[in-house]
């Protein structure tokens, strides 16, 4: 199976009533991870790379346009359906960059910008990557994040179901990311989701619906965020920190640096890193509902 639209993967999630995860990588190593866990779950899958954590001159330099090399290699080889996805974008150059490389969907991060004119640049932004058969996922409403081990709320905004309805209408987004009690960044307690809010937006909005901040949600909500219309679920620190769990272990054996670093052998801490990050990747497969829905 080759590169799939991420509205048909989506609207086959909203179809067969489970969600497909968005495991963000973050070199090839992780990548892999994801890719592998796909395979070995047979579940369609969302392939790429987040930008909200990277530096901008780096991302700027030539850095979006190795991640979508090596996302293409990877994303047309697996035999599952996969998308692939360029993750909040700092600007809109940025988004537009990643799909002229090669990425297949983009979410440009347009938060910090007033609502007229974030809604604006998103709207021009989908008539430019729907001409180009590409895909645009969007947020509305802001998710809390973490400052010191502490949930901020000060920016934080639940989304309207009214204003993402007219949203929708007004941009031509293929999926909406929303703001329902789901926190960024979050590692330890688990958000609480307001489901009758989430319930609401998915009758208005017409556009499957997804849910940032992953690592944090709570799993015996998801059924109901599901049944509300969610289709995608981003994850990304619990990735991190298997990775770094597996790689930290590695690392103490203290072996020569030849077979600690890039061997890609069972010594190698990246793939000490990488079978981590399968484990919880394959795990969340199962509770997203997406395993054995490749076939
Ligand atoms: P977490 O890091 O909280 O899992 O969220 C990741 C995410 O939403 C990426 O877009």
């Amino acid at each position: 199976m080759s590169l799939v639209p991420l509205a048909d993967l989506l609207a086959a999630a909203r179809a067969g009533g489970y969600a497909v995860g968005y495991f963000e990588a973050w070199g090839p190593y992780s990548l892999e991870a994801v890719a592998e866990a796909a395979e070995a779950e047979r579940a369609p899958v969302i392939l790429g790379f987040g930008c909200a954590m990277v530096d901008r001159n780096w991302l700027d330099a030539g850095g979006i346009d190795l991640w979508a090399g090596l996302g293409r290699h990877v994303a047309e080889r697996v035999t599952v359906p996969v998308s692939l996805l360029l993750n909040e974008t700092h600007t809109l150059d940025q988004a537009r960059r990643g799909i002229e490389q090669g990425f297949t969907a983009a979410m440009p991060d347009t938060g910090a910008l007033p609502a007229a004119r974030s809604r604006q640049l998103v709207e021009e932004f989908v008539r430019w990557a729907h001409a180009r058969g590409a895909w645009v996922e969007a947020e509305l409403g802001q998710l809390p994040g973490v400052e010191d081990g502490h949930i901020d709320r000060s920016h934080a905004t639940m989304t309207d179901p009214e204003e993402a309805a007219a949203y929708v209408a007004a941009t031509g987004v293929d999926c909406l990311a929303v703001s329902v009690g789901n926190v960024h960044l979050l590692e330890e307690t688990e958000a609480a989701l307001d489901l009758d809010r989430l319930a609401a937006i998915g009758q208005a909005a017409g556009v499957p619906l997804a849910l940032h901040g992953g690592t944090s949600l709570p799993r015996h909500a998801l059924p109901a965020a599901i049944s509300a219309g969610v289709a995608k679920i981003n994850v990304g620190t619990g990735l991190k920190r298997a990775f770094r769990d597996g790689a930290r272990e590695a690392l103490a054996l203290d072996l020569s640096p030849h077979d600690l670093l890039g061997s890609h052998k069972p010594s190698d801490a990246g793939v000490a890193g990488k079978e981590r990050m399968i484990a919880v990747v394959r795990d969340l497969m199962g509770v997203y509902g997406c395993a054995g829905r490749a076939d």
